[in-house]
């Protein structure tokens, strides 16, 4: 059924009409201008398209809009901007945690949730949090060192 949804994405009231059965990434990259999320899988199996819903990681492929009424979303949009970064983004950047970047924006929102849930992760603690997250450049190896660099960063009250 095709109604009116409202709920907050990345601290901003959001409305939108649409299918209940469509999913969150369709809604946010094809009616709401949103691209952060990407779309890898479509099945829950990749974590391109990663977002926080209530502070929990889920797939956006996967999640309908019509379950997010009243509920808070946020996308890597919400995390930080150029002007005013998150930590993660500030140390993904100069760790170049990336090649293609196609991965990046899930894997920004899962480290997030990580280290919202544990402040001071051990490597081995990083890559469980992140094992859903597919990367085919393979960079694991620096997101878990920019992940840890912007841990102790966070931990410490460092200015991004
Ligand atoms: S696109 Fe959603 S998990 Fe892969
Ligand atoms: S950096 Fe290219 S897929 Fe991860």
């Amino acid at each position: 059924m095709r109604r009116r949804i409202e709920f907050s994405l990345n601290d901003q009231p959001t409305s939108v009409e649409a299918e209940e059965t469509t999913s969150l990434l369709d809604v946010l990259r094809g009616e709401l201008g949103v691209f952060g999320a990407r779309f890898g899988c479509g099945a829950g199996q990749c974590g391109a398209c990663a977002v926080l819903v209530d502070s929990k990681v889920v797939a956006a492929c996967e999640r309908e809009i019509g379950t997010l009424e009243h509920r808070s979303v946020l996308t890597v949009e919400g995390l930080g901007t150029p002007e005013r970064p998150h930590h993660l983004q500030t140390a993904f950047l100069e760790l170049q945690a990336g090649q293609c970047g196609y991965c990046l924006s899930g894997i920004l929102i899962g480290a997030k949730a990580l280290l919202d849930a544990n402040p001071d992760p051990s490597r081995a603690e990083i890559a469980k949090a992140l094992s859903w997250h597919l990367c085919r450049c393979g960079v694991h190896n620096r997101v878990m060192d920019a992940v840890t660099l912007a841990a102790g960063r966070m931990r410490r009250g460092e200015v991004a």
